[in-house]
């Protein structure tokens, strides 16, 4: 796994590879976005589409792709209008605006690397106590907190910041054509509840799929993919008979773990789960799956039991009964939900982690080199094989095209002539790629080539009729 200092070995790589590059970068960037370069929408896509098969290959969930852009009074139905927001103050001297809580858990921090633990442990305190924007301007002006900008404690008060992005529909732009960016995939999901179950005769206990960007001008975009400002959700509420809805969430949570582990390959030591401490007036029961991340634990996944709360406040703004009815029995209710909610570009980034390993490695010659090596989930990887001849010339390259050709029908392939062999190896190592097939000398008499595998770096010598099969069974391990 990655270390914090190999964060920065994962993003000057993510660049130089082609996974992720800086938005806009020839303008100089935009702050909170990033771009996924020819590897990096490769092992994205591989990621969503391990998450939709898990999702959708069964029979009581289906999938929906709902617009970003939504009728307004969705987000004052699902509360995000009056509460997605954050608590800011604006130091009047450097005018920097921060987040109110982040300030206060930064200074916090400072006087705890300062030796200052009890002075730490009451600003804590007072911040855990804290409930409402004044309680935590007291707190900013009782310990005289310092703008880490221009040093003075020159404040305004905390006010709040709504982190959904506006827009308006139309040419004309006034209150009445406003519109938001989605800030999460879910509502498209609420919404359309009633279609669905409609349309595919689905009926409690199901569940909507979605995989979806999302947007929110948060404040504090740090540690590359993890809080961004354009993001991608994969989420799926699940619709159940109230009274159910605890069995439910005790199955999520577990399938929901086991994805990871068996579908991703993240090491369970690196996960864990974190119950939510204080839950949502709305949420019966709320759980985290958390990564731990060169920086820190950080949340990946969020399973909630949502009540009726959402499809609840959709009947109540929209007008429009979101029940089921049963047509045998005549029972007739408003379904409980259980939400699983989880960013794939933050996953993303869980997954780079997981897999960069440094290691060192014996040579040729008998000494040792490192090596940087993905050690991706081989059917992750942006690239499945990578067919190198070994010298350009007595056959070889035709033999590796026509060997190329057979496998691109399976897999993405690559095709590599450049270099020494062992650098052509480590240069798929570092991207992930778990098999290289090297055609040699003897590939033209005998039709044989050696697969090369990434971990164990062991190689067998193989039949090229028998390549494909071999390495499909080996991605399906
Ligand atoms: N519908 C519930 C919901 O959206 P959330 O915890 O706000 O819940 C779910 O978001 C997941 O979306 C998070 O666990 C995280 O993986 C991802 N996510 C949220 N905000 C993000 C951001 N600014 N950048 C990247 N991923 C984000």
């Amino acid at each position: 796994m990655a270390s914090q200092t190999s964060l920065d070995a994962i993003l000057s790589l993510s660049k130089r590879k082609g996974f992720v590059y800086q938005s806009s970068e020839i303008y100089g960037g935009l702050n909170g976005c990033w771009d996924f370069g020819p590897l990096g929408v490769e092992l994205l896509r591989n990621i969503k589409d391990a998450w939709w098969k898990a999702m959708t290959y069964r029979t009581d969930i289906v999938g929906i792709d709902s617009s970003i852009l939504m009728h307004p009074r969705v987000w004052e139905a699902s509360g995000h209008l009056q509460q997605f927001s954050d608590p800011m103050i604006d130091n009047k001297t450097s005018k920097a605006r921060h987040r109110a809580d982040n300030l206060i858990e930064e200074y916090a921090a400072r006087l705890r690397t300062k030796g200052k633990t009890d002075q730490a442990n009451i600003v804590e305190t007072a911040l855990q106590a804290a409930t409402s924007n004044e309680d935590l301007h007291a707190i900013i002006v009782t310990h005289a907190i310092p703008d880490p900008v221009s040093g003075t404690t020159d404040w305004t008060e905390v006010r709040n910041f709504n982190l959904m992005f506006k827009t308006y529909v139309g040419p004309v732009e006034d209150v009445s054509n406003t519109v938001y960016l989605r800030p999460e995939t879910a509502q498209g999901i609420f919404v359309n509840f009633k279609n669905v179950m409609d349309s595919s005769r689905m009926k409690p206990p199901f569940g909507i799929a979605q995989i979806g960007k999302s947007f929110r001008n948060e404040i504090n975009t740090k540690n590359f993919l993890f809080r961004t400002r354009e993001f991608e959700q994969m989420e799926m509420q699940f619709f159940v008979k109230p009274g159910t809805e605890g069995e439910w969430f005790e199955y999520w949570r577990q399938a929901r773990w086991d994805w990871y582990v068996n579908e991703l390959g993240i090491h369970p030591t690196h996960m864990h789960r974190k119950p939510h401490e204080k839950l949502a007036h709305y949420a019966a029961a709320a759980e985290d799956i958390e990564y731990l991340f060169p920086f820190g634990w950080g949340e990946v996944e969020g399973i909630h039991s949502r009540t009726d709360f959402d499809l609840g406040k959709h009947q109540e703004f929209s007008g429009k009964k979101l029940e089921y009815v049963d047509t045998v029995s005549k029972d007739r209710y408003t379904p409980f939900v259980i939400e699983t909610a989880i960013g794939a570009t933050r996953t993303f980034l869980a997954v780079l982690c997981d897999a960069y390993a440094e290691e060192e490695v014996p040579t040729a010659d008998g000494g040792v080199e490192t090596r940087a090596v993905m050690r991706l989930k081989p059917s992750l990887a942006p690239v499945t094989a990578a067919v190198l001849p070994l010298v350009n010339k007595d056959g070889m390259p035709e033999a590796a095209e026509s060997i190329m050709r057979n496998l691109q029908r399976s897999f993405r392939v690559e095709y590599d002539t450049s270099g020494a062999i062992g650098r052509r190896y480590r240069r798929q190592d570092e991207v992930g790629t778990p098999f290289c097939v090297t055609v040699d000398g003897q590939t033209t008499s005998d039709s044989t080539v050696t697969l090369r595998e990434r971990d164990s770096m062991q190689q067998i010598r193989i039949h090229t009729d028998a390549l494909t099969e071999e390495i499909r069974r080996r991605l399906d391990v």
